[in-house]
């Protein structure tokens, strides 16, 4: 969903979606309607947190008069309007934008795209071994979190995390143009070496694990990491006042990572260093 700040009760707009009516609230948009109505339009760049970046383009539907797609992300509900989800061109739109990124980048940790890729029967090797990858090894540069390039659909969600949209730390940005184009601190330099403050904020945002935590990149790399047999508790984080929620992940009685509820009406899933990767204290036992 749209984050919707605390406001007077909105009109609510009414339109058709796949010849069904539906409604929402004013200001939300297509992809509102298509997850309350419980249909499962793929998304890769949309943040519930985030305003939308309209990068990936895999969530496109079909409004009746437009002469192009739209992306039901950003696409605001309008009273009246007509909206296809599941037609031909979608279809095909969705599959082509599967494959060109999943020819090109590693999407082993994507949740939800093994899914995608069968039910638009996207063959991305079909592009052969010689499609463009960056081919690059994971930047294991400091204890907290890693940066794998090679699993990045360049969605700017990270940059718009650590810029004006939440942490103002402008730590990374986008360097390069077209097919140069990636993902960088200044300098592209080590983690170490830049303005990041290690809020975490870019991990919590990033849809495909190329960033991820070092605790959560240790265990793929030795076989143990087991989603299926984590717990997740929420609770306060007890350092200092402010009291931001936080998500443990524990598995085997450690906690793995943390995370943070984006329905948050004060934090909305942004920590600071301490909350998001302070807790080995909790189970530091020397
Ligand atoms: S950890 Fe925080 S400061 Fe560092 S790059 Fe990520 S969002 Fe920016
Ligand atoms: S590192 Fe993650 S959040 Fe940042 S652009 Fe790449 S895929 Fe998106
Ligand atoms: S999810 Fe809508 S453009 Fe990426």
């Amino acid at each position: 969903m749209t984050a919707i700040p605390l406001q007077p009760p909105r009109r609510l707009v009414e339109f058709t979606l796949d010849g069904e009516p539906v409604r929402v609230p004013e200001g939300g948009t297509v992809l509102d309607a298509c997850r309350a109505a419980g249909k499962d339009v793929p998304t890769l760049c949309e943040g519930d947190t985030l305003k939308p970046k309209n990068a990936c383009r895999v969530c496109v539907v079909e409004v009746e008069g437009a002469r192009t797609l739209a992306p039901a992300c950003s696409r605001r509900a309008e009273p009246g309007m007509e909206v296809r989800t599941d037609t031909e061109r979608t279809r095909h739109s969705r599959r082509l934008v599967l494959e060109l990124l999943a020819s090109s980048v590693d999407l082993s940790t994507t949740p939800r795209v093994a899914a995608w890729l069968k039910e638009y029967e996207a063959e991305p090797d079909r592009f052969g071994p010689d499609a463009a990858r960056l081919g690059e090894s994971p930047r294991v540069d400091n204890d907290l979190y890693v940066r794998d390039y090679d699993k990045c659909i360049l969605c700017y969600k990270c940059v718009d995390a650590c810029g004006e949209q939440w942490q103002n730390s402008f730590a990374i940005s986008v360097v390069g143009r077209g097919f140069d184009a990636r993902i960088a601190v200044e300098h592209d330099a080590p983690l170490t070496d830049s303005a990041c403050v290690y809020c975490g904020n870019c991990v919590e945002v990033c849809p495909t694990g190329a960033l991820s935590f070092k605790s959560e990149f240790d265990m793929r790399a030795a076989g143990t990491w087991d989603e299926a047999a984590q717990t997740r508790t929420t609770t306060v984080c007890a350092y200092c006042g402010v009291g931001c929620n936080l998500t443990l992940h524990v598995q085997d009685n450690e906690i793995v990572k943390v995370t943070s509820p984006h329905d948050s009406p004060v934090t909305h899933g942004n920590l600071c260093i301490k909350g998001r990767f302070g807790y080995q204290h909790v189970q530091n036992r020397d």
